[in-house]
């Protein structure tokens, strides 16, 4: 595996060698055992053209943690922010590191980088996808729930780049899937084409509820993505209904789990009262972006 660009590229079996990797990471950070599979010596670059918390601060630990070196390059103070090209940055930024990892909103912009830097390329969010996040998920309900084995997933708000990893790397795992969205804010395209594939395993609905009856599950996510700030307003109105409360956990199953990427709204796509009551599965999802990176940066990276 030299690059993670998207889900869709990883066989169900990558995805769990990669989690299965990632927990063995956490085992010995743990108890305070030196990583055996290390990066020691490798560069990592960190490009962020939107903000981020847990994914600048879990990569940068991360490379620490493996024996490596993790330099955050803002678009504002590189010539990528005065307009030097992806094409040209790649060329040199190639010549420097040994791996990026890059959040913006272009899917091809990420595509490209991989394509003319010769370096491995990790795509830590983009307008269409969010697989480091996702991975973390994954490994988040196989902790909690054991495996994936008929387990049932449901996604409840806009169809944005969480929406369309979350579909991939559920069905990829062997679990049903269930969205509800506004109608006219469903997943992209090709994600839908996708999962039709997926012969009776994945369900489109605006119906909030039927998306989250017995699910084992519940994801959801901000109702206006970075980049969208400007149709907040008509956003808000759109997705009023589309709110994870305690009605909808009260037609999932009795042990359902939720999942939020983070950083959350209350009071629109979830109400504090689900958010404190699963606050402990929320935040083992955040510290697992580290574990779930760390198997990441290793698997692109290693020699
Ligand atoms: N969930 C996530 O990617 O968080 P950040 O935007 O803080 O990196
Ligand atoms: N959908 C959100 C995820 C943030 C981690 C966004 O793109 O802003």
């Amino acid at each position: 595996m030299k690059h993670l660009l998207t889900l869709e590229q990883l066989s169900p079996t990558e995805i769990n060698e990669i989690i299965t990797l990632a927990s063995e990471y956490k085992k010995e950070l743990k108890k305070g055992i030196p990583h055996k599979k290390n990066l020691n010596g490798k560069t990592l670059g960190m490009i962020f053209e939107k903000s981020s918390s847990r994914t600048r601060v879990s990569f940068e630990v991360g490379m620490y943690q493996l024996g490596g070196y993790a330099l955050f390059l803002s678009s504002r103070d590189t010539q990528l922010g005065r307009g030097e090209s992806i094409k040209d940055s790649a060329r040199v930024f190639g010549r420097y590191l040994d791996g990026i990892m890059i959040r913006t909103f272009k899917q091809s912009d990420v595509e490209d980088l991989a394509k003319y830097s010769g370096i491995s390329i990790i795509n830590g969010l983009t307008d269409y996808c969010h697989p480091c996040q996702v991975l973390a998920d994954l490994m988040t309900i196989r902790e909690h729930k054991g495996s994936f084995d008929g387990l049932k997933v449901c996604y409840i708000g806009d169809g944005n780049n969480m929406a369309n990893s979350i579909i991939v790397g559920a069905l990829k795992t062997g679990m049903r899937v269930s969205v509800a969205t506004p109608k006219g804010y469903e997943p992209h395209k090709h994600i839908i084409e996708f999962a039709n594939s997926f012969d009776g395993m994945f369900e489109l609905t605006h119906d909030t509820v039927s998306a989250a009856k017995n699910a084992d599950v519940i994801f959801t996510d901000v109702w206006s993505s970075m980049g969208m700030e400007d149709e907040a307003e008509l956003r808000k109105k759109a997705f009023k209904s589309f709110c994870v409360n305690k009605e909808l956990l009260d037609v999932a199953n009795p042990e359902c789990m939720v999942q939020h990427c983070l950083p959350a709204h209350k009071g629109e796509e979830i109400t504090e009262e689900v958010f404190e009551k699963h606050a402990g599965e929320i935040f083992d999802e955040a510290e697992n972006r580290l574990h779930a990176q760390k198997a990441v940066l290793y698997l692109t990276m290693k020699d």
